[in-house]
């Protein structure tokens, strides 16, 4: 069959026979996928083959639960993907710049311009295919399974296997040409010409055609997985929407490495209190408790004056150390934390870079005695064009009146405002409850729960961003 024909004659497929496609096969469906036109020759595109049953059978129930995909011998995925050409361009040293709409939008047309490549040559060696736009949905569950990162947004989802017999009915009617093709520019249709060319295209006229299309209304543009579509769609373009203008910065284990200040205090201060020697296991039990102490403050379950001395008792008492010296050590720990500074992947060079382009704000939770040390010390209290202290502020992240104080001094429309740090609960919550963009700092690649809206490995990706 030529061509043509075989255009005219398709019809989606949603029940396949228990056949595998063989690689032959597959190998020219994709090289079909890779001779279809593409902008400026980029390919802007990627195609993720899930064939891990417990993957598909995820990607099926995200599609508004069509599990009928998990019986297709190839599901693909094809991603926009804005991510390649600027790795790419990272590679050889050169500097890209942050995506923006236009460039998902061609994107996007490359993928789907791959994909309908691919249906007409699966058409061509007998295959059904089927296209599943609930692809765009729930973004959290996609992104998560697919390990998405910024840059990668799903254009669509093709099934594709061999038809059953029972599928080969006839073909959805379409409208007619005129309906469809302007002449020169877009002319407006007025309420009759609408359902005449409604009327036209429907099969059984002798039925309540507004019944029906009330019916078919209610089921595809008003039902639960259009807004849920509508909702994630909207995430995924998120990132490529606004200029950021402000940076929100975090500073321990974000431009700092407080890991290794903490540890410095802590082996000065055993020395001067006369405790003995502590031990890096000793250093990484105390890190876990002042963290889980740290967590009861961001959830306002105790004070940060309680948390402080607190953290230092259990420890004390796990060790059989005297914890009665607790808040004297606390009081010498605030300033002796400022002693050694780490600078995070050249933070402060970065941070000089990026201020003529965003403006810079530091947001910490720590205590100001400790803050400010470090600030001084580091040299980055001359960087920031502000320092918010929560113990300043009177709030601590992520609480909204935190971010609150900070939008009152700063007047910029929150689209255009990110923050950037390492902690999930804090920053990221912080961030993500109060509308703004989110950068999660996670050098160690643990991936965040939240739907940040990028998460980076090293903060010199920031440059990229902006
Ligand atoms: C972008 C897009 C998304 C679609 N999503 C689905 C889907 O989620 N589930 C499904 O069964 N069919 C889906 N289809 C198939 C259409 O329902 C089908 O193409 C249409 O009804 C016309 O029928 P035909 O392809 O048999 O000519 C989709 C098609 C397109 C182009």
């Amino acid at each position: 069959m030529d061509t043509y024909t075989e255009l005219l004659k398709r019809r989606s497929t949603r029940s396949f026979k228990d056949e595998k496609v063989d690689d032959e096969i597959k190998e020219k469906l994709y090289e079909a996928a890779f001779n279809a036109p593409t902008a400026g020759n980029q390919q802007f595109y990627s195609i993720i083959e899930v064939n891990d049953r417990k993957i598909k059978e995820v990607v099926a129930g995200s599609c508004d639960h069509q599990m009928w995909i998990t019986k297709a011998p190839l599901v693909l995925i094809f991603l926009a993907d804005l991510k390649r050409w600027n790795e790419l361009y990272r590679a050889y040293g050169l500097k890209a710049r942050r995506p923006h709409l236009g460039d998902l939008w061609l994107a996007l047309s490359d993928a789907n311009i791959a994909a309908q490549n691919m249906v007409t040559a699966a058409e061509h060696f007998g295959l059904g295919t089927c296209y599943i736009g609930d692809i765009i949905e729930n973004h959290e569950v996609i992104r998560d399974v697919l390990k998405l990162k910024e840059g990668l947004v799903p254009a669509c989802m093709l099934v594709i296997g061999y038809p059953e017999k029972s599928e080969t009915g006839s073909k959805p009617r379409r409208f007619n040409k005129e309906y469809i093709v302007h002449q020169d520019y877009y002319h407006e249709f007025d309420a009759h010409e609408h359902i005449r060319y409604y009327k036209e295209r429907c099969v059984d006229t002798s039925s309540d055609l507004k019944v029906g299309l009330e019916r078919f209304l209610k089921r595809k543009y008003l039902s639960d997985f259009a807004f849920e579509m509508n909702r994630s769609a909207a995430m995924y373009f998120e990132p490529y929407l606004d200029d950021i203008e402000v940076l929100l910065v975090d500073l321990d284990d974000t431009i700092i490495n407080f890991e290794a200040a903490e540890k410095a205090a802590l082996k000065t201060l055993f020395e001067r209190f006369a405790l003995g020697y502590i031990t890096d296991e000793m250093i990484e039990k105390y890190s876990a408790i002042n963290a889980r102490y740290w967590q009861m403050l961001e959830r306002k379950e105790k004070t940060k004056d309680v948390i402080l001395v607190e953290r230092f008792k259990e420890f004390f008492e796990l060790y059989g150390i005297d914890s009665s010296i607790a808040e004297a050590f606390n009081e010498a720990y605030q300033t002796t934390l400022g002693d050694t500074i780490v600078y995070n992947d050249d933070s402060l060079e970065l941070m000089k870079e990026l201020k003529g382009k965003v403006r810079l704000y530091l947001v910490s939770n720590g205590t100001v005695i400790a803050q400010r040390k470090k600030l001084k010390n580091s040299g980055f209290d001359k960087v920031f064009d502000k320092i918010y202290l929560s113990e300043e502020v009177g709030y601590e992240k992520p609480a909204k009146e935190f971010f609150d104080r900070v939008f009152e001094d700063i007047d910029v429309d929150k689209r255009h405002v990110m923050i950037v740090g390492d902690s999930i609960t804090s920053d990221m919550k912080g961030g993500i409850d109060y509308g703004i963009k989110t950068c999660h700092y996670d050098p160690k690649g643990l991936c965040c729960s939240l739907p940040v809206t990028y998460s980076i490995r090293d903060l010199r990706e920031l440059i990229y961003l902006l």
